[in-house]
């Protein structure tokens, strides 16, 4: 089955000989895009569709967020804009609310946020655990989270479990074996969030070391909150992705910079935006030569976001991005933090994930903030909304 979408105003294809093209089109092959070119030259298809003057973006690879929980944080949320500041510690809350849900329940939300990014854009998203922090929760939370995904991440290492709040040593020692074990059939990642309250940096390296060991990539919780050692782990271990990157040193920067090719900074303005905390200075980081992504990191204390839109919005205002750099920064960028060639751009062989814009450029995304534009979204070359 093939599927012509024509008469496409803007088709942002990140694609280095493609570019931008402009009277565009494309054909999808199944789940695959086969033909990428102008309009006046497409060849035909089994489907067709008019996009009628409007944008096409590739669908967004959100890179990072923690979608296996139950329970909200309303009161928290409400207690930080009255003026009381975000910590590690509210982790905790959603742990006790999670572990006192069904399979059925943690399945269900996952499915409800899944179907809020697909409408809004997002064909690729990366799920942790760490709001079980039990051997059966966080494997419970993988299994879960797999049923709907590929792109999981081992996140034992999300806050020290409360059974262990005297022995820290003791759950590290949990978390690098037992946990591990159980987990590691399930996941694709290791991620610590290294931060006061959670983490320091030789607990963060024992766990990412022993998930690589395993054959899961490290990603890090990095630099989020203080100026810790976080970042500088992630690149010298070769992690895929350092997120947050809110509070960089020079170093920090510089590390990045020359990591470019291994370890993507990914920002999380959600985050900062529901924090009220600094954004990190995206600007910085891309004129220093880092590779950024951007990602919701939808979550129910500190983000509670599955907007990319949002997201590119926020970096475009308050990031110092481009609103070119920030889209290519939420689609290819975080492509290149889960490492896969196959998703967050439009050439022929890509997988065939893309957003219609009610707009006729993805500058809109950034140019129309709070305003819903993804109007259709085909994943895997299926219409999926
Ligand atoms: O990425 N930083 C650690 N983890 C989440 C917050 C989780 C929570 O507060 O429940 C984050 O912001
Ligand atoms: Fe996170």
């Amino acid at each position: 089955m093939t599927t012509l979408i024509t008469n496409i105003g803007s088709l942002l294809t990140n694609d280095p000989e493609l570019g931008t093209l402009t009277d565009a089109a494309i054909v999808l092959d199944g789940d695959t895009v086969a033909w990428v070119g102008s309009a006046a030259s497409a060849p035909d298809a089994d489907e067709r569709v008019d996009a009628e003057g409007r944008a096409v973006i590739p669908g967004f690879v959100d890179s990072h967020s923690h979608l296996v929980f139950a329970g909200d944080r309303t009161a928290e949320f409400n207690a930080r804009m009255s003026g009381q500041s975000y910590t590690a510690g509210g982790i905790r809350t959603t742990v006790a609310a999670t572990r006192a849900a069904s399979d059925e329940q943690l399945d269900a939300n996952v499915r409800r946020y899944f179907g809020e990014m697909l409408r809004q854009g997002t064909t690729t998203v990366e799920v942790k655990s760490g709001y079980g922090l039990t051997v059966e929760d966080e494997a419970r939370a993988l299994r879960i989270a797999g049923a709907h995904t590929r792109e999981t991440t081992y996140l034992g290492a999300h806050v020290v479990a409360p059974e262990f709040a005297e022995d820290p040593a003791g759950y590290v020692e949990l978390v690098t074996g037992e946990m591990l074990d159980a987990c590691a059939p399930y996941a694709r990642y290791v991620d610590v969030f290294c931060e006061r309250g959670a983490f320091d940096g030789d607990q963060a390296r024992a766990i990412l070391t022993a998930g690589a060991a395993r054959g899961l990539t490290p990603r890090v919780h990095a630099n989020q909150l203080t100026q810790g050692p976080g970042v500088q782990l992630a690149v010298e271990l070769g992690a895929a992705s350092a997120d947050h990157c809110t509070h960089l040193s020079d170093e920090d920067v510089k590390a990045l910079a020359d990591a470019h090719a291994t370890t993507v900074a990914t920002l999380l303005p959600g985050a900062e935006f529901s924090t009220r905390a600094v954004y990190p200075d995206a600007r910085r980081l891309i004129d220093a030569g880092a590779t950024v992504a951007l990602s919701t990191d939808c979550n129910p204390g500190s983000s509670f976001t599955s907007s990319m839109p949002f997201c590119i919005a926020v970096a475009v205002r308050d990031m110092g991005m481009t609103p070119d750099e920030a889209v290519v920064a939420a689609t290819l960028g975080g492509a290149r933090a889960l490492r896969r060639t196959d998703v967050g751009h439009l050439a022929p062989g890509a997988r065939a994930d893309l957003a219609l814009l009610d707009a006729p450029s993805h500058v809109h995304l950034a140019y129309r903030p709070g305003v819903p534009l993804v109007s259709a979204v085909w994943q895997g070359g299926a219409r999926a909304c």
